[in-house]
């Protein structure tokens, strides 16, 4: 069996879904390993360090077109899918709810599809949650990328030049990439507020020594996955209303708010944003799927009357070595633990929970109920 692993398609993605620091797990498992050259450009490491360790160097199409087991960030295009052979495996991040034609693809030339979005959100698979690992550092970099735009530092400074007040800080939303923002934001010195739908994760916004912010929006929970409800008309109305008053008081603030699989909830609207003091800076964590602020734009710093709005793309790349790492572990742990030694293949235990739930193309046919 041959892993390859490719270099992302897109150049703004610097990240490699192999790292030096982890190859030795895949080494272990005595499969051969080939990787796209220049694979490790966007994060500092040559062809030559990974072929010392003994993976092999081959252009992409040769990658695409012997891989048994391909390992991709991205999702593979048209003509990508076209030169991989059948019965091989494509696992990575594949964007399965805006690449309906992927899954038709592999479905129609019989190659199985792995797509590590959909790993369940159960104890045993969150060493291989993708959307955890990159959401952790997404969280972390919104916080240093909004406070580049801030014209004041971040914590609070006594000096003799005077006493500096400790910037504020409010984060909306309060899932792993809302937990490290607040992290990050307190460890940088900020005051830091918080507000979630989800009333359970008070007590974590608490121990991060952050204010959580009481909305009462009357009945709001999540899914058994632990994603948020969507909320009525009515309560998104609601929540605007009563976060604006933070929102005025605040210098940044992160939305982060998702709903799994469908756009973004529109939570900050221009009324609230022309209530904000100029100079303050939003940071849309959410503006890929549609976006948590009127106005935000992917790859954009919008000024509004003095306002930043802030919406980056694939923030996990700003820190690509580590994003890469925890990727790399991530599809390192799903290989692991479905590798089959004896007979060099992939063991497709349909019976696992893990394997129902990420696989959404094997043997031709569509298996995941959302996509047939
Ligand atoms: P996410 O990326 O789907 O959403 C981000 C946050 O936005 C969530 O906390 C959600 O409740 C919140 N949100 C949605 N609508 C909102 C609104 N109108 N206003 C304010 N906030 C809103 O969520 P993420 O980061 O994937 O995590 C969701 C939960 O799942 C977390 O509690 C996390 O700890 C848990 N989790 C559990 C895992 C496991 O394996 N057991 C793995 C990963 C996450």
């Amino acid at each position: 069996m041959i892993i390859a692993a490719l270099k992302s398609n897109i150049s703004s993605d610097n990240r490699s879904p192999i790292h030096i620091e982890t190859i030795n797990t895949l080494l272990n498992l005595d499969i051969e390993i080939w990787f796209e050259e220049g694979i490790g450009d966007g994060i500092n490491v040559s062809d030559k360090v990974f072929a010392d360790t003994g993976l092999k160097k081959h252009t992409r199409d040769e990658c695409l077109e012997n891989g048994d087991l391909i390992i991709t960030n991205q999702a593979l295009i048209r003509d990508e899918v076209n030169q991989v052979k059948s019965n091989s495996t494509i696992l990575g991040m594949v964007n399965p709810f805006n690449n309906q034609e992927l899954i038709n693809l592999c479905s129609k030339s019989k190659i199985n599809l792995v797509s590590m979005e959909f790993i369940p959100r159960i104890t045993r698979a969150q060493k291989m949650d993708v959307l955890s690992s990159q959401a952790n550092l997404a969280g972390y970099v919104a916080v240093i990328e909004s406070a580049k735009h801030l014209s004041t530092a971040l914590p609070m400074m006594m000096t003799a030049a005077g006493t500096l007040k400790p910037a504020k800080v409010f984060v909306i939303g309060v899932g792993v990439a809302g937990l490290q923002a607040i992290a990050t934001a307190k460890r940088l010195g900020a005051r830091v507020e918080a507000f979630d739908t989800r009333d359970v994760v008070e007590e974590q916004v608490n121990s991060l020594g952050a204010k959580f912010v009481k909305i009462d929006l009357g009945e709001t929970g999540e899914t058994d996955q632990g994603y948020a409800k969507e909320l009525t008309e009515e309560q998104i109305n609601k929540q605007k209303e009563l976060q604006t008053k933070v929102c005025e008081r605040s210098d940044i603030v992160i939305t982060t708010a998702q709903l799994f699989g469908r756009p973004a909830p529109l939570l900050i609207d221009n009324k609230t944003i022309d209530l904000m003091k100029p100079g303050s800076v939003i940071f849309d964590m959410a503006v890929e799927t549609g976006g948590n602020v009127e106005g935000s734009e992917v790859d954009k710093v919008i000024d509004r009357n003095g306002i930043k709005i802030i919406g980056i793309s694939n923030l996990a790349s700003k820190v690509s070595s580590h994003a890469s790492l925890a990727l790399s572990n991530n599809y390192n742990n799903w290989i692991s633990d479905f590798y089959n030694k004896e007979s060099a293949t992939i063991n497709f235990d349909f019976e696992d929970e893990i394997i129902q739930s990420s696989v959404l193309v094997f043997d031709g046919k569509i298996t995941n109920e959302r996509f047939k």
